[in-house]
């Protein structure tokens, strides 16, 4: 197996024609073919003898035969795998939780390793008692289980000046759906009394980059939370084991892991992530500061360039919706590029601030589709199209792309990131 990488600029899309680059990029192989004696009416292997026993696998694993299900990388896309980027391999997933081990990672310094016994959470700055909580002192205060989706405000930030990317791990990997389970900020908030002029909270990680963001305290005390599990287990050291801040609807850069320190304070920090990074450059060179919210935005998952279209007839197209404003009402599907919409059909829960599953049906006789979905969340607000985007914002963005996508499937069912004009 060559190692998950990242042969994935559509100009490279040569390489890809050969299987071993096929795998490499995520996309699954043909089926192989069967072999016949496990075949009806002949008694398979694995009915022919006992498996293994029970206890041999202390932590599960999925079958080697999903071994492809990774994330992966893009190596020309950072100078180093510290300060990086993994995405989740959303083509290859379905439903709205994302699995722990597949959760894509934002590192801006590497993944801290923390002691829980070691592991302290201060807040001080303007509250009437500085706090020092332990994980134990967390796990103790009252919790709650909240589903939430994080997207990276760099989502989709390799598309600003056309297709990029060739599959939707890389174009929209950089999102991810979980259970948490935490404690109110209002809750650790309260025990340090917050001060009446106390109008920002500083929050910072105990990472080598000592992530650090200035957050308004109404949203502190509105649905943040502190929390230490993702989908019922501590989180993942990738995910800012033993806690991080959640920080519902706003870019994946708040949520700062290994959470370490919250100060109380009455103006923002302006530090290097919310000055030098993640403001969006407009065409006349200014650049808007703290635009915190991720709206309505959705995606096919598959098909897609890394999961092409195996045989004609029946065809599932499936994707993701999120909006950052609140719940996802509508999702559309267009088989023509934009030019006529129909409704999708929305399984499983819908849930504020978290993903959902879309699903739109037909039956594929091999004609050419320019596939695009787009999300209407609970405000009223559409989806833009990438163009009535960059009319409002320009090229210069990085952050908070999200336009419209488009895949372009061929007669042969191989899949490209393409454009509409
Ligand atoms: N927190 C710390 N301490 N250090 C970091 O580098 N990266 C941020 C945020 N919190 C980061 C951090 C960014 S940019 C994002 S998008 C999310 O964490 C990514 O979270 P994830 O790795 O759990 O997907
Ligand atoms: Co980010």
């Amino acid at each position: 197996m060559t190692k998950p990488t990242d042969e994935t600029r559509a100009s490279r899309r040569r390489f890809l024609t050969a299987a071993a680059g096929l795998a490499a990029a995520g996309v699954s192989a043909p089926a192989a073919l069967a072999d016949p004696k496990n075949l009806p009416p002949n008694v398979a292997d694995w009915t022919r003898a006992l498996g293994e026993g029970v206890g041999q696998r202390p932590y599960g694993a999925p079958s080697k035969y999903e071994k492809d299900v990774v994330r992966r990388t893009v190596s020309w896309l950072t100078a180093t795998p510290e300060s990086s980027v993994s995405f989740t391999p959303l083509h290859q997933l379905d439903g709205i939780i994302t699995p722990n081990g597949l959760c894509f990672e934002r590192h801006h310094g590497g993944v801290a390793e923390i002691d829980p016994s070691d592991y302290r959470l201060m807040i001080h700055g303007l509250v009437d008692k500085p706090l020092i909580f332990t994980l134990d002192d967390l796990k103790r205060l009252p919790r709650v289980n909240k589903i939430y989706f994080l997207e990276c405000a760099a989502n989709s930030g390799m598309e600003w000046r056309g297709a990029q990317l060739n599959g939707c791990q890389y174009t929209h990997g950089m999102v991810h759906c979980v259970q948490y389970t935490g404690v109110p900020l209002k809750i650790l908030l309260a025990q340090a009394g917050v001060k009446p002029n106390a109008t920002w909270l500083l929050a910072e990680g105990g990472d080598a980059a000592a992530m650090t963001r200035s957050l308004p305290i109404a949203k502190a005390l509105d649905d943040c939370l502190v929390a230490y599990r993702m989908n019922g287990e501590m989180l993942r050291p990738e995910q800012g084991y033993p806690a991080r801040l959640v920080v519902p609807g706003w870019e994946g850069n708040l949520w700062v892991k290994w959470l370490r320190r919250l100060k109380l304070g009455d103006a923002p920090w302006f530090t290097r992530e919310e000055t030098g990074k993640y403001t969006d450059l407009m065409e006349n060179g200014k650049a808007r500061q703290f635009t915190w919210v991720m709206d309505a935005k959705s995606v096919i998952t598959a098909p897609s360039p890394q999961a092409p279209v195996k045989q004609k007839g029946f065809l599932t197209i499936t994707g993701l919706a999120w909006s950052g404003r609140g719940s996802v009402a509508r999702v559309d599907v267009s088989l023509d590029g934009g030019r006529n919409w129909k409704t999708a059909r929305i399984d499983g829960p819908v849930i504020d601030k978290a993903c959902v599953r879309f699903y739109y049906e037909l039956d594929w006789n091999g004609e050419p589709l320019l596939l695009q979905s787009r999300a209407i969340d609970s405000t009223g607000y559409v989806q833009p199209s990438k163009d009535a985007l960059r009319k409002v914002r320009g090229v210069n963005s990085i952050y908070h792309n999200n336009g419209i996508q488009t895949w372009a499937v061929k007669p042969d069912g191989e899949v490209e990131n393409v454009e509409v004009g």
